[in-house]
Protein backbone atom coordinates (compact mmCIF):
# COMPACT_ATOMS: atom_id res chain seq x y z
CA UNK A 1 0.00 0.00 0.00
CA UNK A 2 1.71 3.45 -1.27
CA UNK A 3 2.32 5.73 1.85
CA UNK A 4 1.05 9.59 1.45
CA UNK A 5 2.63 11.93 4.09
CA UNK A 6 0.58 14.90 4.25
CA UNK A 7 1.92 17.75 6.27
CA UNK A 8 -0.67 19.90 7.41
CA UNK A 9 0.11 23.16 9.62
CA UNK A 10 -2.66 25.48 9.88
CA UNK A 11 -2.36 29.43 10.47
CA UNK A 12 -5.33 30.79 11.63
CA UNK A 13 -6.52 34.47 12.12
CA UNK A 14 -6.71 34.42 16.02
CA UNK A 15 -2.87 33.33 16.34
CA UNK A 16 -1.28 35.64 14.18
CA UNK A 17 -0.45 38.58 14.90
CA UNK A 18 -1.46 41.81 12.70
CA UNK A 19 1.63 43.52 10.69
CA UNK A 20 2.99 46.61 10.69
CA UNK A 21 3.78 47.97 7.37
CA UNK A 22 6.42 49.84 8.39
CA UNK A 23 8.41 47.10 9.78
CA UNK A 24 7.39 44.34 7.63
CA UNK A 25 10.73 44.30 5.42
CA UNK A 26 13.03 44.72 7.53
CA UNK A 27 15.87 42.05 8.29
CA UNK A 28 14.61 39.97 5.75
CA UNK A 29 16.33 39.16 2.00
CA UNK A 30 15.07 40.97 -0.93
CA UNK A 31 12.41 39.15 -2.70
CA UNK A 32 12.72 38.47 -6.46
CA UNK A 33 9.07 40.61 -6.33
CA UNK A 34 6.05 41.07 -4.63
CA UNK A 35 1.95 40.72 -5.21
CA UNK A 36 -0.89 41.37 -3.23
CA UNK A 37 -4.00 39.37 -3.28
CA UNK A 38 -7.10 41.08 -1.90
CA UNK A 39 -10.52 39.11 -2.02
CA UNK A 40 -14.16 40.31 -0.72
CA UNK A 41 -13.92 43.95 -1.17
CA UNK A 42 -17.57 44.15 -1.51
CA UNK A 43 -17.76 47.70 -2.51
CA UNK A 44 -20.37 49.81 -2.38
CA UNK A 45 -21.62 53.38 -2.04
CA UNK A 46 -22.73 52.84 1.43
CA UNK A 47 -20.90 52.52 5.37
CA UNK A 48 -18.19 54.40 3.53
CA UNK A 49 -16.61 51.32 1.47
CA UNK A 50 -15.02 53.23 -0.97
CA UNK A 51 -12.85 55.67 1.87
CA UNK A 52 -12.56 52.43 3.00
CA UNK A 53 -11.10 50.41 -0.30
CA UNK A 54 -9.16 53.68 -1.19
CA UNK A 55 -6.97 53.50 2.19
CA UNK A 56 -6.69 49.50 0.55
CA UNK A 57 -5.79 50.75 -2.35
CA UNK A 58 -3.04 54.08 -1.45
CA UNK A 59 -1.60 51.09 1.33
CA UNK A 60 -0.99 48.50 -1.51
CA UNK A 61 0.25 51.69 -3.83
CA UNK A 62 2.84 52.89 -0.36
CA UNK A 63 3.86 48.92 -0.55
CA UNK A 64 4.22 48.69 -4.58
CA UNK A 65 3.38 45.19 -5.37
CA UNK A 66 4.63 43.95 -8.87
CA UNK A 67 0.33 43.23 -9.45
CA UNK A 68 -2.84 43.00 -7.79
CA UNK A 69 -4.90 39.67 -7.88
CA UNK A 70 -8.42 40.16 -6.44
CA UNK A 71 -9.98 37.13 -5.47
CA UNK A 72 -13.60 37.86 -6.23
CA UNK A 73 -17.30 39.71 -4.29
CA UNK A 74 -15.32 43.06 -5.71
CA UNK A 75 -18.82 44.66 -5.66
CA UNK A 76 -21.19 44.14 -2.57
CA UNK A 77 -23.48 42.69 -4.57
CA UNK A 78 -25.28 41.92 -8.50
CA UNK A 79 -26.69 38.39 -7.77
CA UNK A 80 -30.48 39.95 -6.36
CA UNK A 81 -29.89 43.72 -7.59
CA UNK A 82 -31.54 45.57 -10.51
CA UNK A 83 -29.31 46.36 -13.29
CA UNK A 84 -29.50 49.93 -12.60
CA UNK A 85 -27.88 48.77 -9.17
CA UNK A 86 -25.54 46.16 -10.52
CA UNK A 87 -24.16 48.48 -13.31
CA UNK A 88 -23.28 51.23 -10.85
CA UNK A 89 -21.17 48.78 -8.04
CA UNK A 90 -19.95 47.83 -11.25
CA UNK A 91 -18.70 51.43 -12.23
CA UNK A 92 -17.73 52.30 -8.98
CA UNK A 93 -15.48 49.43 -8.49
CA UNK A 94 -13.73 49.96 -12.04
CA UNK A 95 -13.64 53.62 -11.06
CA UNK A 96 -11.46 53.18 -7.86
CA UNK A 97 -9.75 50.33 -9.09
CA UNK A 98 -7.78 53.01 -11.85
CA UNK A 99 -6.43 54.34 -8.54
CA UNK A 100 -3.67 51.46 -8.20
CA UNK A 101 -0.36 52.29 -9.97
CA UNK A 102 0.36 48.82 -11.33
CA UNK A 103 -2.07 46.08 -13.22
CA UNK A 104 -4.92 44.65 -11.30
CA UNK A 105 -6.35 40.40 -12.08
CA UNK A 106 -9.64 40.35 -11.21
CA UNK A 107 -10.83 36.98 -10.13
CA UNK A 108 -15.08 36.74 -10.18
CA UNK A 109 -16.64 36.16 -6.83
CA UNK A 110 -20.03 34.55 -6.88
CA UNK A 111 -21.47 38.50 -5.96
CA UNK A 112 -20.12 39.22 -9.10
CA UNK A 113 -22.60 37.35 -10.83
CA UNK A 114 -25.76 39.17 -12.27
CA UNK A 115 -29.19 38.52 -11.32
CA UNK A 116 -29.25 34.87 -10.50
CA UNK A 117 -31.63 35.78 -7.99
CA UNK A 118 -33.42 38.31 -9.32
CA UNK A 119 -36.14 36.17 -11.85
CA UNK A 120 -37.13 39.22 -13.98
CA UNK A 121 -34.06 39.04 -15.40
CA UNK A 122 -33.88 36.15 -18.15
CA UNK A 123 -31.52 33.95 -17.83
CA UNK A 124 -30.07 34.64 -21.54
CA UNK A 125 -29.84 38.07 -20.96
CA UNK A 126 -25.81 39.40 -21.80
CA UNK A 127 -25.47 40.54 -18.71
CA UNK A 128 -27.00 37.76 -16.74
CA UNK A 129 -24.58 35.56 -14.59
CA UNK A 130 -20.97 36.15 -15.63
CA UNK A 131 -21.96 38.66 -18.71
CA UNK A 132 -21.86 41.72 -16.51
CA UNK A 133 -18.27 40.45 -15.47
CA UNK A 134 -17.20 39.76 -18.86
CA UNK A 135 -18.51 43.47 -20.25
CA UNK A 136 -16.48 45.35 -17.33
CA UNK A 137 -13.21 43.30 -17.62
CA UNK A 138 -13.13 40.06 -20.19
CA UNK A 139 -12.98 36.87 -19.67
CA UNK A 140 -13.27 35.83 -16.10
CA UNK A 141 -10.77 32.80 -16.52
CA UNK A 142 -7.04 34.28 -17.89
CA UNK A 143 -3.30 33.40 -17.20
CA UNK A 144 0.12 35.02 -17.26
CA UNK A 145 3.21 34.72 -16.70
CA UNK A 146 5.54 36.65 -13.92
CA UNK A 147 9.25 36.42 -13.54
CA UNK A 148 9.44 32.83 -14.67
CA UNK A 149 6.30 32.08 -12.35
CA UNK A 150 2.74 31.08 -14.12
CA UNK A 151 -0.62 32.87 -12.41
CA UNK A 152 -3.99 31.07 -13.49
CA UNK A 153 -7.06 32.64 -12.45
CA UNK A 154 -10.07 30.47 -12.28
CA UNK A 155 -14.06 31.02 -12.38
CA UNK A 156 -15.00 28.77 -9.40
CA UNK A 157 -19.04 29.49 -9.28
CA UNK A 158 -21.43 27.77 -11.01
CA UNK A 159 -25.55 28.12 -11.15
CA UNK A 160 -27.44 25.41 -9.66
CA UNK A 161 -30.89 24.34 -11.35
CA UNK A 162 -32.79 26.75 -8.47
CA UNK A 163 -30.80 29.78 -9.53
CA UNK A 164 -28.53 29.48 -6.53
CA UNK A 165 -24.65 29.03 -6.79
CA UNK A 166 -22.23 26.34 -6.05
CA UNK A 167 -18.27 25.74 -6.12
CA UNK A 168 -17.40 24.06 -9.60
CA UNK A 169 -15.15 24.64 -12.07
CA UNK A 170 -17.10 24.11 -14.91
CA UNK A 171 -16.07 21.73 -18.43
CA UNK A 172 -15.11 24.40 -20.58
CA UNK A 173 -12.44 25.67 -17.78
CA UNK A 174 -11.48 22.55 -17.73
CA UNK A 175 -11.02 22.08 -21.62
CA UNK A 176 -8.92 25.66 -21.27
CA UNK A 177 -6.51 24.73 -18.14
CA UNK A 178 -5.49 21.32 -19.90
CA UNK A 179 -4.32 23.34 -23.06
CA UNK A 180 -3.44 26.21 -20.83
CA UNK A 181 -0.88 23.70 -18.87
CA UNK A 182 0.16 22.16 -21.76
CA UNK A 183 2.22 25.20 -22.56
CA UNK A 184 3.63 25.35 -19.15
CA UNK A 185 6.89 23.57 -17.85
CA UNK A 186 6.92 20.87 -15.62
CA UNK A 187 9.28 23.21 -13.43
CA UNK A 188 7.32 26.68 -13.85
CA UNK A 189 6.23 27.52 -10.09
CA UNK A 190 2.44 28.27 -10.70
CA UNK A 191 -0.38 30.48 -8.55
CA UNK A 192 -4.12 29.69 -8.94
CA UNK A 193 -6.87 32.13 -7.55
CA UNK A 194 -9.89 31.18 -7.06
CA UNK A 195 -13.15 32.79 -5.01
CA UNK A 196 -14.60 29.58 -3.84
CA UNK A 197 -12.43 27.57 -1.70
CA UNK A 198 -10.54 24.22 -3.07
CA UNK A 199 -9.65 23.41 0.58
CA UNK A 200 -10.27 25.23 3.71
CA UNK A 201 -10.78 23.86 7.49
CA UNK A 202 -13.11 26.80 8.21
CA UNK A 203 -16.52 24.69 9.87
CA UNK A 204 -13.85 22.54 11.31
CA UNK A 205 -12.50 25.24 13.13
CA UNK A 206 -15.99 27.04 13.80
CA UNK A 207 -17.96 24.03 14.76
CA UNK A 208 -16.35 20.95 15.07
CA UNK A 209 -13.90 17.67 13.41
CA UNK A 210 -16.87 16.42 11.49
CA UNK A 211 -18.40 19.70 9.94
CA UNK A 212 -18.06 19.16 5.93
CA UNK A 213 -18.32 22.06 3.16
CA UNK A 214 -21.32 22.29 1.80
CA UNK A 215 -21.72 23.18 -2.10
CA UNK A 216 -21.48 26.90 -1.72
CA UNK A 217 -17.90 26.71 0.50
CA UNK A 218 -15.86 24.25 -1.96
CA UNK A 219 -15.42 23.45 -5.44
CA UNK A 220 -17.25 20.28 -5.93
CA UNK A 221 -14.81 18.92 -8.25
CA UNK A 222 -11.56 20.05 -6.66
CA UNK A 223 -10.10 17.07 -6.46
CA UNK A 224 -10.09 16.34 -10.85
CA UNK A 225 -9.08 20.24 -11.07
CA UNK A 226 -6.19 19.57 -8.73
CA UNK A 227 -5.30 16.32 -10.02
CA UNK A 228 -4.72 18.04 -13.29
CA UNK A 229 -2.22 20.86 -11.21
CA UNK A 230 -0.42 18.80 -9.44
CA UNK A 231 1.11 16.99 -12.09
CA UNK A 232 2.52 20.08 -12.01
CA UNK A 233 4.89 22.55 -10.05
CA UNK A 234 1.79 23.95 -8.25
CA UNK A 235 2.98 25.83 -5.07
CA UNK A 236 0.08 28.45 -3.60
CA UNK A 237 -3.58 28.36 -4.52
CA UNK A 238 -4.99 32.36 -3.50
CA UNK A 239 -8.86 32.01 -2.39
CA UNK A 240 -11.64 34.06 -1.00
CA UNK A 241 -15.52 33.91 -0.14
CA UNK A 242 -14.92 32.57 3.80
CA UNK A 243 -13.96 36.23 4.57
CA UNK A 244 -11.44 34.20 6.64
CA UNK A 245 -7.61 34.37 6.75
CA UNK A 246 -5.93 30.78 7.37
CA UNK A 247 -3.23 29.17 5.37
CA UNK A 248 -3.07 25.20 4.90
CA UNK A 249 0.22 23.93 4.12
CA UNK A 250 -0.44 20.04 2.27
CA UNK A 251 2.65 18.23 0.02
CA UNK A 252 4.24 21.48 -0.54
CA UNK A 253 1.15 23.56 -1.43
CA UNK A 254 0.09 26.56 0.38
CA UNK A 255 -3.85 27.62 0.30
CA UNK A 256 -4.40 30.71 1.67
CA UNK A 257 -8.21 32.14 2.11
CA UNK A 258 -6.89 35.57 2.51
CA UNK A 259 -9.42 36.88 5.10
CA UNK A 260 -11.50 40.18 3.18
CA UNK A 261 -10.70 43.83 2.33
CA UNK A 262 -14.49 44.57 3.75
CA UNK A 263 -13.72 42.24 7.27
CA UNK A 264 -17.75 42.25 8.14
CA UNK A 265 -19.02 44.03 5.18
CA UNK A 266 -17.52 46.97 6.27
CA UNK A 267 -19.04 46.75 9.31
CA UNK A 268 -16.23 46.26 11.52
CA UNK A 269 -13.84 43.35 12.34
CA UNK A 270 -15.50 39.62 11.38
CA UNK A 271 -14.99 38.07 14.67
CA UNK A 272 -10.95 38.95 15.08
CA UNK A 273 -10.49 39.46 11.27
CA UNK A 274 -9.12 43.10 10.60
CA UNK A 275 -10.36 44.71 7.00
CA UNK A 276 -7.00 43.53 4.75
CA UNK A 277 -5.32 41.43 1.83
CA UNK A 278 -2.40 39.63 1.63
CA UNK A 279 1.21 40.35 0.70
CA UNK A 280 3.07 37.46 -0.93
CA UNK A 281 6.88 38.04 -1.35
CA UNK A 282 8.82 35.77 -3.99
CA UNK A 283 11.70 33.99 -3.30
CA UNK A 284 13.01 32.08 -5.89
CA UNK A 285 10.79 29.08 -5.83
CA UNK A 286 9.10 29.72 -2.46
CA UNK A 287 6.76 32.39 -1.47
CA UNK A 288 6.20 34.08 2.19
CA UNK A 289 3.06 35.57 2.92
CA UNK A 290 1.71 38.02 5.37
CA UNK A 291 -2.10 39.20 5.86
CA UNK A 292 -1.56 43.18 5.91
CA UNK A 293 -4.22 45.46 7.93
CA UNK A 294 -4.44 48.27 6.12
CA UNK A 295 -6.16 50.18 9.44
CA UNK A 296 -9.54 51.06 8.10
CA UNK A 297 -11.60 51.46 11.12
CA UNK A 298 -15.74 51.43 10.20
CA UNK A 299 -17.46 54.72 10.48
CA UNK A 300 -20.34 54.89 12.69
FE1 LIG B 1 -17.61 37.79 0.22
Amino acid sequence: MKKHHIMLTIRLVGLISLINISCTTKKEAKPDFTFVFMTDIHLSPEKSAPVGFQQAIDTVNRLNPAFVITGGDLIMDALGQSRNRADSLYQLYSGLMKGFRMPVHNTVGNHELFAFYNKQIDTLDPDYGEGMFRRYFGDPWQSFNYKGWHFILLKSIEQTPMRGYYGKINPAQMEWLKQDLAQVNDTVPIVVSVHIPFITAYNQWQEGGQQVNGMGSVITNGKEVMDMLRKKNLKLVLQGHQHYYEDLFMDGVHFITGGAVSAGWWGGALGTLQEGFMLIKVFGNEIRSEYVDYGWKERK
